[in-house]
Protein backbone atom coordinates (compact mmCIF):
# COMPACT_ATOMS: atom_id res chain seq x y z
CA UNK A 1 0.00 0.00 0.00
CA UNK A 2 2.60 2.70 0.62
CA UNK A 3 4.53 1.25 -2.18
CA UNK A 4 1.57 1.88 -4.25
CA UNK A 5 1.10 5.76 -2.84
CA UNK A 6 4.49 6.47 -3.24
CA UNK A 7 4.30 4.72 -6.58
CA UNK A 8 1.67 7.59 -7.47
CA UNK A 9 3.12 10.80 -6.02
CA UNK A 10 6.24 10.09 -8.04
CA UNK A 11 4.00 9.99 -11.23
CA UNK A 12 2.48 13.04 -10.02
CA UNK A 13 6.21 14.64 -9.64
CA UNK A 14 7.58 13.06 -12.83
CA UNK A 15 4.55 13.68 -15.28
CA UNK A 16 5.24 17.37 -13.97
CA UNK A 17 9.21 17.28 -14.84
CA UNK A 18 7.71 15.76 -18.14
CA UNK A 19 6.47 19.00 -18.87
CA UNK A 20 9.81 20.15 -19.08
CA UNK A 21 11.60 17.76 -21.48
CA UNK A 22 11.02 20.17 -24.36
CA UNK A 23 9.39 17.51 -26.28
CA UNK A 24 6.15 19.16 -26.92
CA UNK A 25 4.42 17.34 -29.35
CA UNK A 26 1.03 18.27 -29.09
CA UNK A 27 -0.34 21.87 -30.36
CA UNK A 28 -0.05 24.90 -28.30
CA UNK A 29 -3.74 25.92 -26.72
CA UNK A 30 -5.26 29.66 -26.56
CA UNK A 31 -6.71 28.66 -22.95
CA UNK A 32 -5.95 27.88 -19.76
CA UNK A 33 -7.84 24.70 -20.51
CA UNK A 34 -10.24 23.08 -22.79
CA UNK A 35 -13.49 21.71 -21.97
CA UNK A 36 -14.81 18.74 -23.48
CA UNK A 37 -17.75 19.27 -25.66
CA UNK A 38 -20.98 19.31 -24.34
CA UNK A 39 -20.25 20.31 -20.92
CA UNK A 40 -20.74 23.74 -19.39
CA UNK A 41 -17.45 26.05 -18.48
CA UNK A 42 -19.27 26.72 -15.31
CA UNK A 43 -19.80 23.32 -14.18
CA UNK A 44 -16.08 22.71 -14.23
CA UNK A 45 -14.79 22.19 -10.70
CA UNK A 46 -11.66 20.60 -9.53
CA UNK A 47 -12.56 17.05 -10.17
CA UNK A 48 -12.49 17.76 -13.91
CA UNK A 49 -8.41 18.01 -12.96
CA UNK A 50 -8.57 15.14 -10.84
CA UNK A 51 -7.68 11.48 -11.84
CA UNK A 52 -8.81 8.71 -9.88
CA UNK A 53 -8.04 5.67 -12.20
CA UNK A 54 -5.11 4.58 -10.47
CA UNK A 55 -6.78 3.69 -6.90
CA UNK A 56 -7.79 0.25 -8.73
CA UNK A 57 -3.89 -0.16 -8.49
CA UNK A 58 -3.77 -0.68 -5.03
CA UNK A 59 -6.08 -3.96 -5.26
CA UNK A 60 -4.25 -4.89 -8.50
CA UNK A 61 -4.15 -9.18 -8.68
CA UNK A 62 -0.79 -10.52 -10.58
CA UNK A 63 -1.28 -13.86 -9.86
CA UNK A 64 -1.15 -15.87 -12.67
CA UNK A 65 -0.34 -13.05 -15.31
CA UNK A 66 2.62 -13.01 -17.93
CA UNK A 67 2.09 -9.60 -20.08
CA UNK A 68 2.68 -6.03 -18.29
CA UNK A 69 -0.54 -4.28 -17.05
CA UNK A 70 -0.70 -1.28 -18.19
CA UNK A 71 -3.24 1.54 -16.71
CA UNK A 72 -3.03 4.37 -18.97
CA UNK A 73 -3.77 8.58 -17.89
CA UNK A 74 -4.15 9.75 -21.35
CA UNK A 75 -6.86 12.27 -22.49
CA UNK A 76 -8.89 9.48 -23.48
CA UNK A 77 -9.14 8.34 -19.74
CA UNK A 78 -8.55 11.65 -18.39
CA UNK A 79 -10.40 14.01 -20.46
CA UNK A 80 -8.05 17.52 -17.96
CA UNK A 81 -5.30 16.64 -20.27
CA UNK A 82 -6.00 17.75 -23.26
CA UNK A 83 -4.44 20.69 -24.53
CA UNK A 84 -1.53 20.02 -21.24
CA UNK A 85 1.03 17.94 -23.62
CA UNK A 86 1.33 15.64 -21.04
CA UNK A 87 0.41 11.95 -19.45
CA UNK A 88 0.97 9.06 -17.70
CA UNK A 89 0.87 5.00 -17.74
CA UNK A 90 1.59 2.78 -14.92
CA UNK A 91 2.97 -0.30 -15.46
CA UNK A 92 3.20 -3.56 -13.30
CA UNK A 93 5.15 -6.34 -14.41
CA UNK A 94 4.47 -9.96 -13.23
CA UNK A 95 7.13 -12.53 -12.57
CA UNK A 96 9.06 -12.58 -15.69
CA UNK A 97 6.81 -10.76 -17.49
CA UNK A 98 7.29 -8.66 -20.57
CA UNK A 99 5.85 -5.37 -22.31
CA UNK A 100 6.08 -6.23 -26.28
CA UNK A 101 7.56 -4.02 -28.65
CA UNK A 102 5.79 -1.31 -28.93
CA UNK A 103 5.89 2.51 -30.86
CA UNK A 104 4.61 5.45 -29.19
CA UNK A 105 3.96 7.81 -32.50
CA UNK A 106 3.19 11.10 -30.49
CA UNK A 107 5.76 11.22 -28.12
CA UNK A 108 8.69 10.12 -26.26
CA UNK A 109 8.76 7.83 -22.88
CA UNK A 110 10.74 8.85 -19.65
CA UNK A 111 10.13 5.67 -17.89
CA UNK A 112 11.25 5.51 -13.80
CA UNK A 113 11.66 2.20 -12.11
CA UNK A 114 9.89 1.90 -8.86
CA UNK A 115 10.56 -1.44 -7.58
CA UNK A 116 12.41 -4.43 -8.94
CA UNK A 117 14.71 -4.67 -11.93
CA UNK A 118 13.30 -4.05 -15.27
CA UNK A 119 15.59 -5.15 -18.64
CA UNK A 120 14.49 -2.07 -21.40
CA UNK A 121 15.32 -1.41 -24.64
CA UNK A 122 14.81 0.03 -27.55
CA UNK A 123 15.95 0.46 -31.68
CA UNK A 124 16.81 3.09 -32.99
CA UNK A 125 16.19 4.09 -36.88
CA UNK A 126 19.42 2.47 -37.82
CA UNK A 127 18.33 -1.04 -36.56
CA UNK A 128 20.94 0.04 -33.14
CA UNK A 129 20.11 -1.90 -30.18
CA UNK A 130 20.39 -0.32 -26.73
CA UNK A 131 19.28 -2.49 -23.68
CA UNK A 132 19.76 -1.79 -20.32
CA UNK A 133 18.85 -3.67 -16.47
CA UNK A 134 17.71 -0.60 -14.88
CA UNK A 135 17.28 -0.93 -10.71
CA UNK A 136 15.57 0.93 -8.42
CA UNK A 137 14.86 4.35 -9.46
CA UNK A 138 16.99 4.54 -12.46
CA UNK A 139 14.88 6.36 -15.19
CA UNK A 140 15.38 5.58 -19.29
CA UNK A 141 14.42 7.61 -22.29
CA UNK A 142 12.64 5.26 -24.75
CA UNK A 143 12.68 8.27 -28.12
CA UNK A 144 10.07 9.17 -29.79
CA UNK A 145 8.35 6.76 -32.48
CA UNK A 146 11.12 4.25 -31.67
CA UNK A 147 10.49 0.45 -31.02
CA UNK A 148 10.88 -0.33 -27.61
CA UNK A 149 10.01 -2.94 -24.75
CA UNK A 150 10.65 -3.93 -20.92
CA UNK A 151 11.31 -7.66 -19.28
CA UNK A 152 10.90 -8.38 -15.56
CA UNK A 153 13.85 -10.31 -15.44
CA UNK A 154 13.27 -12.00 -12.07
CA UNK A 155 11.18 -14.71 -11.67
CA UNK A 156 10.08 -14.25 -8.12
CA UNK A 157 8.87 -10.78 -7.82
CA UNK A 158 6.93 -8.54 -9.30
CA UNK A 159 8.05 -4.59 -10.67
CA UNK A 160 6.52 -1.53 -10.84
CA UNK A 161 7.31 1.77 -13.07
CA UNK A 162 5.57 4.97 -14.32
CA UNK A 163 5.98 5.64 -18.24
CA UNK A 164 5.89 9.49 -18.13
CA UNK A 165 5.14 11.67 -22.08
CA UNK A 166 5.25 14.61 -23.35
CA UNK A 167 1.37 14.12 -24.79
CA UNK A 168 -1.88 14.20 -24.02
CA UNK A 169 -2.37 11.37 -26.29
CA UNK A 170 1.03 9.47 -27.34
CA UNK A 171 -0.49 6.83 -28.86
CA UNK A 172 0.44 2.85 -29.02
CA UNK A 173 1.24 0.73 -32.28
CA UNK A 174 1.76 -2.92 -30.73
CA UNK A 175 4.39 -4.97 -33.28
CA UNK A 176 2.71 -8.04 -32.97
CA UNK A 177 -1.06 -6.69 -33.13
CA UNK A 178 -0.15 -3.93 -36.00
CA UNK A 179 2.10 -6.78 -37.79
CA UNK A 180 -0.36 -10.34 -37.36
CA UNK A 181 -3.64 -9.21 -35.81
CA UNK A 182 -4.36 -6.06 -38.85
CA UNK A 183 -5.60 -8.12 -41.67
CA UNK A 184 -2.12 -7.65 -43.59
CA UNK A 185 -2.68 -10.87 -45.83
CA UNK A 186 -0.09 -13.72 -45.03
CA UNK A 187 1.31 -13.81 -48.48
CA UNK A 188 2.43 -10.25 -48.13
CA UNK A 189 3.98 -11.19 -44.68
CA UNK A 190 5.26 -14.62 -46.00
CA UNK A 191 7.35 -12.54 -48.19
CA UNK A 192 8.20 -9.71 -45.73
CA UNK A 193 9.08 -12.18 -43.21
CA UNK A 194 11.33 -13.99 -45.91
CA UNK A 195 9.42 -17.52 -44.63
CA UNK A 196 6.34 -19.87 -45.64
CA UNK A 197 2.79 -19.16 -45.28
CA UNK A 198 2.60 -21.97 -42.50
CA UNK A 199 4.73 -19.85 -40.11
CA UNK A 200 3.00 -17.21 -41.02
CA UNK A 201 -0.56 -18.69 -40.61
CA UNK A 202 1.30 -19.86 -37.03
CA UNK A 203 1.77 -16.15 -36.36
CA UNK A 204 -1.63 -14.87 -37.18
CA UNK A 205 -3.50 -17.36 -35.32
CA UNK A 206 -0.93 -16.61 -32.01
CA UNK A 207 -2.00 -12.99 -32.27
CA UNK A 208 -5.52 -12.89 -32.89
CA UNK A 209 -5.61 -14.91 -29.99
CA UNK A 210 -3.39 -12.56 -27.76
CA UNK A 211 -6.27 -9.64 -29.27
CA UNK A 212 -9.45 -11.81 -28.12
CA UNK A 213 -8.49 -12.56 -24.78
C1 LIG B 1 -24.42 22.27 -15.12
O1 LIG B 1 -24.78 22.01 -13.76
C2 LIG B 1 -26.15 22.21 -13.50
C3 LIG B 1 -26.36 22.11 -11.99
O2 LIG B 1 -25.78 20.92 -11.50
C4 LIG B 1 -26.96 21.19 -14.29
O3 LIG B 1 -28.34 21.37 -14.07
C5 LIG B 1 -26.66 21.38 -15.78
O4 LIG B 1 -27.31 20.34 -16.53
C6 LIG B 1 -25.16 21.30 -16.05
N1 LIG B 1 -24.91 21.63 -17.44
C7 LIG B 1 -24.15 20.90 -18.25
C8 LIG B 1 -24.02 21.34 -19.67
O5 LIG B 1 -23.55 19.90 -17.85
C1 LIG C 1 -5.90 -13.62 -7.88
O1 LIG C 1 -6.04 -14.29 -9.15
C2 LIG C 1 -5.87 -15.70 -9.05
C3 LIG C 1 -5.87 -16.28 -10.48
O2 LIG C 1 -6.92 -15.76 -11.23
C4 LIG C 1 -6.96 -16.29 -8.15
O3 LIG C 1 -6.79 -17.68 -8.05
C5 LIG C 1 -6.88 -15.64 -6.77
O4 LIG C 1 -7.95 -16.09 -5.99
C6 LIG C 1 -6.93 -14.13 -6.89
N1 LIG C 1 -6.67 -13.54 -5.57
C7 LIG C 1 -7.45 -12.62 -5.03
C8 LIG C 1 -7.03 -12.10 -3.70
O5 LIG C 1 -8.48 -12.22 -5.58
C1 LIG D 1 0.86 -0.92 -26.07
O1 LIG D 1 0.11 -2.01 -26.60
C2 LIG D 1 0.60 -3.30 -26.27
C3 LIG D 1 -0.26 -4.32 -26.96
O2 LIG D 1 -1.61 -4.12 -26.74
C4 LIG D 1 0.63 -3.47 -24.77
O3 LIG D 1 1.21 -4.71 -24.44
C5 LIG D 1 1.44 -2.35 -24.14
O4 LIG D 1 1.39 -2.47 -22.75
C6 LIG D 1 0.88 -0.99 -24.55
N1 LIG D 1 1.70 0.07 -23.95
C7 LIG D 1 1.19 1.22 -23.53
C8 LIG D 1 2.14 2.16 -22.86
O5 LIG D 1 0.03 1.51 -23.67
Amino acid sequence: MGKICSFIALAIIMALANSFLGNAGDPDILKDFLVPLGLDPTNITSDFFTYTGFRELVNVNITGKTAAIVTKASMKEFPALEGQSVSVAALIYPPSGINPPHVHPRSAELLILLEGVLEVGFVDSTNKLFVQTLQVPDMFIFPKGLVHFQVNTRSDSPAYAIGMFGSANAGNVSLPTTLFASGISADILAKAFKTDLETITKLIAANNVTKAA
